[in-house]
């Protein structure tokens, strides 16, 4: 097989989307291995997790630092490990401009909702808030707008009578491990086709 594209995952937290997207490289046939670990979140659950598998992780707070030099930092990191594209997983930190320019086209997201509807935080209860019968998340392309850009990937859970934002969550979240690794994978064989 043909070399794999080099992925870097970003997280701020627990990291089961990235753990879930580790797990599927493992496959023989995964087109793609990731090969960095970064977070804005020195204390987060999944670098150890990613530590523990071997991978190369950098983390530092992005406190008391300009966004456009944090992410500068961490684009240095990303390319000395010879990132080729970058998957948001749990990355709850608004990229620079500058970042997603030089970067363009590179940068997946996973986003519990189903785009364009519930864009920013707390999306399961305004879902359940606005009496929505289903639910979901998608897998997108960054652009400089917060949760918007292109959806590659989606897909739906149903919302059931009486579910609290946790239960929702839960349900989204078991879909997001399955949608995420099939959806990178789709997206880094067609940029390997083209
Ligand atoms: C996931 O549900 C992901 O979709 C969401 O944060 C959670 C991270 O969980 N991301 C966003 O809300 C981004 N706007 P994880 O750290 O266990 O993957």
């Amino acid at each position: 097989m043909a070399e794999k594209a080099r992925i870097g995952v970003l997280i701020s937290g627990r990291g089961s989307n990235m753990a879930s997207l580790i797990a599927a490289s493992h496959a023989a046939d995964s087109p793609y291995e990731v090969v960095f670990v970064g977070s804005n979140v020195p204390e987060a659950a999944g670098l150890d997790l990613a530590r523990r598998e071997g991978i190369a992780t950098w983390a530092r707070s992005h406190k008391g630092m300009k966004r456009a030099e944090f992410d500068a930092l961490m684009d240095a990191e990303l390319r000395a490990a010879g990132v080729e594209t970058i998957a948001l997983a749990g990355y709850m930190r608004l990229l620079s401009p500058e970042f997603i320019e030089r970067w363009q086209g590179r940068i997946l997201n996973i986003h519990p909702s189903l785009l364009p509807l519930y864009k920013g935080l707390d999306t399961h209860a305004r879902a359940i808030e606005a009496g929505d019968a289903k639910a979901g998340c998608s897998v997108h392309i960054v652009t400089p707008e917060l949760d918007d850009g292109p959806v590659i990937a989606q897909a739906e859970v149903p919302i059931l009578p009486g579910d609290t934002a946790a239960d929702l969550a839960a349900r989204v979240l078991i879909e997001e491990h399955r949608l995420y690794p099939e959806a990178l994978a789709r997206f880094v064989r067609e940029r390997i086709a083209a």
